[in-house]
């Protein structure tokens, strides 16, 4: 289940709904699949993408993407933070960034055009995000470094990064550590229960 960030508020959300409209006004799709009796995270990529067919066909025709993967990233990957490296710094896509997490989490930091208010989104298995093309993101993993996702393309070559330049990314945690590492911490959780207009 994702969890909603807002830095600069010190506020967390964490129910679906609210998440889902607060990403909503950014332009930003938040869906949950069920993955109940679906395939797991360590199912093949085919197998993957036949359990989660019908939401991946419907995605498809609704977004115009033609081609569909499963990406795998464990912390055994060989150049694992030169990889990392290239998406942890403020960037935009030409190409919409389609996700959906079957293992492992990661986390979306998002930088709205309209406005400074930076928020991330930490998505876990069961979580759809579509981050528009165009919109200022950078992405890193969780501390236990995995994740597997269906990805969605219109064109590969769109999901190439163009950085804006913005140091901005070094001001923001650069993990997200998860509930269990927050609450060694002492750092309290809030559950936010309204949104802002
Ligand atoms: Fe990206």
């Amino acid at each position: 289940m994702a969890i909603l960030r807002i830095p600069s508020e010190s506020r967390v959300i964490e129910d679906a709904d609210l998440i889902r409209s607060f990403l909503l006004k950014h332009g930003i799709t938040y869906e949950r699949w069920a993955v109940a009796g679906r395939a797991g995270g360590d199912a093949t990529q085919e197998e993957i993408l036949a359990a989660y067919a019908p939401e991946v066909a419907a995605l498809m025709q609704q977004g115009g993407y033609i081609t569909a993967d499963v990406v795998n990233v464990t912390p055994d990957v060989p150049n694992l933070q030169e990889m990392l490296d290239k998406f942890n710094q403020e960037h935009r896509h030409a190409e919409d960034e389609v996700r959906f997490i079957v293992k492992g989490s990661g986390i979306f930091y998002i930088h709205p055009e309209d406005d400074a208010l930076v928020f991330s989104i930490e998505v876990h298995e069961g979580d759809l995000i579509n981050v528009p093309a165009g919109v200022r993101h950078w992405f890193d993993l969780c501390a236990e470094r995995t994740i597997r996702a269906i990805r969605l393309f219109k064109e590969k070559a769109g999901w190439t990064p163009l950085y804006t330049g913005d140091g901005i990314a070094s001001s923001y945690q650069p993990l997200c550590f998860g509930p269990n590492y927050l609450a060694a911490k002492g750092i309290h959780i809030e559950q936010a229960v309204t949104i802002a207009a």
